[in-house]
C-alpha cells in the first residue's frame, strides 16, 4: 500500500487584494481513509481551504497535490476533469437542479463524464436505495425535505465513486432531525472506507464522523487533533 498522502498542501497561501490572507502558509497532509473535520470561526479560511482541495480556487503561493498530482497548476478544463474523476462535492444549500428529477440530478455528472447508460442507471438506483430515497427518484428536489435533498446531494457526489468526498457545512441548513440523518449517513460512509474532508460548525458531526479535526484561525491551522476511533 502506498504511504503517500491522498492530499498534500505545502506552504499554501491565498491572498485577496484587500485584507489579511484568507490562508496563510498552510501545510497539511491527509491520508486515504481519514475523515477530517475542519473547524474554526466564520471568515477564518475554512471554505477557502476546501475550495483549494477541490480545485475550485488556486493558491497565491504553495502547492496542492491530490492523489500524487499537482492540482494548483491545472487549466480550468483539466480542473473540471479532476473534479469529475476524483472529487464528490456536497454544499450547505444542496445545489441541486430544480428542473431535473432526483434521478436525473444524480446521473447527470456520470453522463457528462461519458459513463455507459446501463451502469449509470444501476449505480444511481443502488445509491438511491442505499440512502433511503429511492421512492423519490422521479420527484423534483423542491418537493423533498432538507434532509432528503442533502441525501440526494450526497448520492450525486458519490455517483462517480470519488476518492475524496468534500463537504462544506453539510448540516448547516438542516433542522435537527434532518441533521441527524445526514450525520449518520456521513459516518456510515466513512466507516465504509470513504475519505472525507468536511467543514463544519456542527460539533456533533465532527465528533461522530471525524477521525481528526483541524481548527483554522486567521488563515492558519491553530490545532490538529487525532480523535480516538471506535467512539
Ligand atoms: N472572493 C473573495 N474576495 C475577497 N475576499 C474573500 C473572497 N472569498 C473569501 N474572502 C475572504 O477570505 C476570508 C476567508 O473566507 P472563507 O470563506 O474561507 O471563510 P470561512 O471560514 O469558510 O467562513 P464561514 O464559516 O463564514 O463560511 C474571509 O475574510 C473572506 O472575507
Ligand atoms: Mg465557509
Amino acid at each position: 500500500m502506498s504511504t503517500e498522502p491522498l492530499i498534500a498542501l505545502q506552504n499554501v497561501s491565498r491572498r485577496y487584494d484587500s485584507g489579511p490572507p484568507a490562508l496563510d502558509d498552510v501545510s497539511l497532509s491527509v491520508a486515504t481513509g481519514e475523515a477530517l473535520a475542519i473547524l474554526g470561526p466564520s471568515g477564518s479560511g475554512k471554505s477557502t481551504l476546501l475550495n483549494l482541495i477541490a480545485g475550485l480556487d488556486k493558491p497565491t503561493s504553495g502547492t496542492v497535490t491530490v492523489g500524487g498530482k499537482r492540482i494548483d497548476t491545472l487549466s480550468e478544463a483539466a480542473s473540471a476533469r479532476y473534479r469529475r474523476a476524483t472529487i464528490g462535492l456536497v454544499f450547505q444549500f444542496f445545489n441541486l437542479l430544480d428542473d431535473l428529477t432526483v434521478f436525473d440530478n444524480i446521473v447527470l455528472s456520470a453522463q457528462l463524464a461519458g459513463g455507459a447508460k446501463r451502469e449509470t442507471h444501476t449505480r444511481a438506483t443502488e445509491l438511491l436505495r442505499g440512502l433511503g430515497i429511492d421512492r423519490h427518484a422521479r420527484a423534483y428536489p423542491g418537493r423533498l425535505s432538507g434532509g432528503e435533498r442533502q441525501r440526494v446531494a450526497v448520492a450525486r457526489a458519490l455517483m462517480n465513486r470519488p476518492a475524496l468526498l468534500l463537504a462544506d457545512e453539510p448540516t448547516g441548513a438542516l433542522d435537527t432531525a434532518s441533521g441527524t440523518e445526514v450525520r449518520r449517513l456521513l459516518t456510515a460512509l466513512h466507516a465504509d472506507g470513504q475519505t472525507i474532508v468536511l467543514v463544519t460548525h456542527d460539533r456533533t458531526l465532527a465528533e461522530q464522523c471525524a477521525t481528526r479535526t483541524i481548527e483554522v484561525v486567521d488563515g492558519r491551522i491553530a490545532a490538529d487533533t487525532a480523535l480516538a476511533p471506535l467512539r
